[in-house]
């Protein structure tokens, strides 16, 4: 796992770059044309666990820059509900092995129902890229680690592409607005090499990690969807227990587990929301709670708000995601390492869910 925690540049070149044109999204080289993107009504992504998750972080992307409506369904719920889904939908379908079952059903499903299916996958030639109309491969190589790492960070990029060829030709971003942003798509590589290097801190903050039996992740907008991936990243490896919560949503019944010396990570990436973050942290904080934030390092904090702090290289609100996934990885790992687990292989998970 941590092997394939230091792969995510290279992944990330090696996904972003041969769809780049001009610093602009190109998927010619994929057979996708415009088209799937300005023609539909919405757009649903269908996935399991971790590509779930990228589909949230796709959401509240698609949705801010190129003001689509998407939704992200769960594929065991979507394949059993007789979704409201039709020829003006783009179903979306987001797996790392292209073999989960539920997934696969879901996309069949979708393509019963006449939606355009698009696979995002990692696996070249699995069942779910050969059957859906169009694939867009994520070059993270073989993951074999149970707990997903890189997979998730290319399975974003493709996401980050994807919003952006989509508001660029519904005129809702400019040609210069779209390069600005994926010129930033092009140097998260870098930015990730140098969280990389912030292992003290975050070995710190997994050490008294370790010993809890409870954890809460907080975040708002973007960062509730990441704070979603980092507690399933600890809970699958650590074994501890742990949620994620948008942090506006707390006071309406999480907080009363909130007590001396709960460990909180609180996500607080997002420029926009910031005060609504901070007046959020400061209530956990005034209930005992140990706090650990991670945020950019350009943003103004109070002493006493927080235990430990995790600063992240400068970018902006809507990429901040492919930087802050990187610590939750890390804390997971260490965390687990800490407490003897094996990491490579928990307990009760399999790579890849083949049956139901
Ligand atoms: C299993 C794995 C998870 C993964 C999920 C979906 O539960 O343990 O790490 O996120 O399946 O897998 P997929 O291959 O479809 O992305």
């Amino acid at each position: 796992m941590l092997k394939e925690i230091h792969e995510q540049p290279q992944a990330i070149k090696n996904t972003v770059l041969p769809r780049t044109k001009n610093f602009l999204p190109d998927f010619s080289r994929d057979n996708i044309p415009d088209s799937l993107f300005s023609d539909c009504k919405q757009i649903i992504f269908v996935a399991c666990g971790t590509a779930m998750h990228a589909g949230m972080i796709g959401k509240y992307v698609i949705e801010s820059v190129a003001r689509v409506p998407v939704q992200v369904e769960v594929a065991s719920e979507f394949r059993y509900k007789n979704p409201i889904v039709g020829k003006d939908d783009l179903v979306v379908i987001i797996s790392q092995s292209g073999e989960t079952a539920d997934t696969l059903a879901a996309l069949r499903l979708a393509k019963e129902k006449g939606a355009k299916t698009l696979a995002i996958v990692n696996v070249v030639g699995s069942s779910i890229a050969r059957e859906a109309d169009y694939v867009l491969y994520t070059w993270a190589g073989p993951e074999i680690a149970v707990a997903s790492t890189k997979a998730y960070s290319v399975q974003m990029s493709v996401i980050y592409l994807i919003a952006l060829k989509t508001a660029m030709i519904r005129g809702l971003l400019s040609e210069e607005e779209t390069k600005t942003y994926h010129k930033e798509l092009l140097s998260i590589p870098e930015k990730i090499e140098k969280v990389l290097k912030n292992e003290e801190i975050i070995t710190t903050v997994a050490k008294n990690i370790s010993s809890s039996s409870s954890i809460f992740y907080l975040g708002r907008g973007l960062d509730y969807a990441s704070a979603m991936e980092g507690s399933l990243k600890l809970k699958e490896i650590s074994y501890i227990h742990s949620e994620s919560y948008a942090s506006g949503e707390l006071k309406h019944g999480t907080i009363a587990l909130i007590s001396e010396g709960t460990p909180v990570i609180a996500l607080a990436t997002q420029n926009d929301l910031l005060e609504k973050t901070i007046s959020n942290i400061k209530e956990v904080k005034c209930r005992g709670a140990m706090v650990t934030c991670i945020a950019r390092s350009a943003m103004p904090y109070e002493s006493g708000l927080y235990d430990n702090m995790i600063t992240l290289p400068e970018i902006s609100d809507l990429l901040a995601p492919m930087l802050s996934i990187i610590p939750l990885q890390l804390i997971a790992y260490y965390t687990a390492t800490y407490k003897g687990c094996d990491v490579d292989k928990p307990r009760n998970l399999a790579k890849s869910e083949t049956v139901e």
